[in-house]
């Protein structure tokens, strides 16, 4: 399958690495403004596969090269400030440059599967759907996911699994909502081998402590680009093989506890055609008002865009 990669930063660039070393890629295409940083990044990352059994191209190109992709990542972003609070001081900025890139990447690729990186991600991704579908009516919600509480919900597992003593990848346990301050965790549904994980307060804390995790990292190196990156390599990768894994991803929603017009993670299971199902957690009152509120949170961004 054709990958496009759109902004090779420092974030763009550790997906493309992450990609190049799966094998599920058979072109990867590396899109940026300044087209000698994309050139660069596919030079060293093609040369490093030569150590590998990987056979893949790796090239920079223009929008149009990007034509016929079958999944296209959309990392392009304003430099972040290091003094950044939250995740929409980004909004103004990255809705131009959606503006901008998605009418031309929409119309060379129809089929393509949008991933979403850039922040402030549920707005933006949400603008990417309604600004893809004025370009072509082909462009379906399922097409366009953004990579949400994914990364929230990996942060949260990460913890439990230090306090419980169980792998994360067999807590079920999820972050939803926000990608942002107002995000939380579906308790209320959270299981290990059927066993309910209680909400008691060190849980909550723990929500909070993988909340603000992201921000301590933020502010010692300036980014963050691990989680991130296995993030979009674990879509990729349930796209291009259909697995349909469930993961908790920004899709567009229309009547998820009464929320309309706007994107927000819920659990998803992804396959070849995107987003094949939204899956109907069992939310308690309380958290179905905490995900009405990240609505409330988001569509207010929408509205400045
Ligand atoms: C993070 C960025 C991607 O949380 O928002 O790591």
């Amino acid at each position: 399958m054709k990958i496009s990669v759109i902004g090779i930063g420092n974030v763009g660039s550790t997906i493309s690495f992450v990609l190049a070393q799966d094998g599920l890629a058979t072109e990867l295409i590396l899109y940026n403004r300044t087209r000698d940083i994309a050139r660069a990044e596919a030079t060293d990352i093609q040369q490093a596969l030569a150590l590998t059994s990987y056979r893949l191209i790796v090239r920079d190109g223009e929008l149009e090269d990007t034509a016929e992709s079958g999944i296209i990542i959309i990392v392009a972003s304003a430099p972040m400030p290091k003094q950044m609070q939250n995740r929409s001081e980004l909004l103004s900025h990255n809705s131009q440059i959606m503006r901008t890139l998605i009418p031309p990447l929409a119309s060379y690729s129809p089929n393509a599967i949008f991933i979403n990186v850039s922040n402030p991600v549920d707005a933006l991704t949400y603008e990417i759907l309604q600004i893809a579908r004025q370009h072509t009516d082909q462009i379906d919600w399922q097409q366009v996911i953004g990579t949400g509480t994914l990364i929230d919900s990996a942060r949260f597992r990460d913890l439990l699994s230090t306090q419980l003593g169980i792998h994360p990848l067999d807590i079920n346990a999820y972050i939803l909502g926000e990608h942002g301050d107002s995000q939380f965790a579906a308790l209320s549904s959270a299981t290990i081998g059927g066993e309910p994980i209680n909400a008691d307060p060190l849980r909550q804390q723990m929500v909070e402590d993988a909340k603000h995790s992201a921000w301590k990292i933020f502010q010692a190196k300036g980014y963050t680009n691990y989680t991130v990156s296995l993030a979009v390599k674990l879509i990729v990768r349930s796209i291009v093989e259909d697995l349909r894994y469930t993961l908790p991803v920004s899709v567009l929603m229309e009547g998820y506890c009464d929320v309309f017009n706007c994107c927000l993670s819920v659990p998803c299971a992804v396959g070849r055609s995107g987003v094949h199902r939204r899956i109907e957690t069992r939310l308690n009152e309380k958290e179905v008002l905490a995900f009405q509120n990240c609505a409330r949170t988001v569509q207010q961004q929408i509205q400045q865009c």
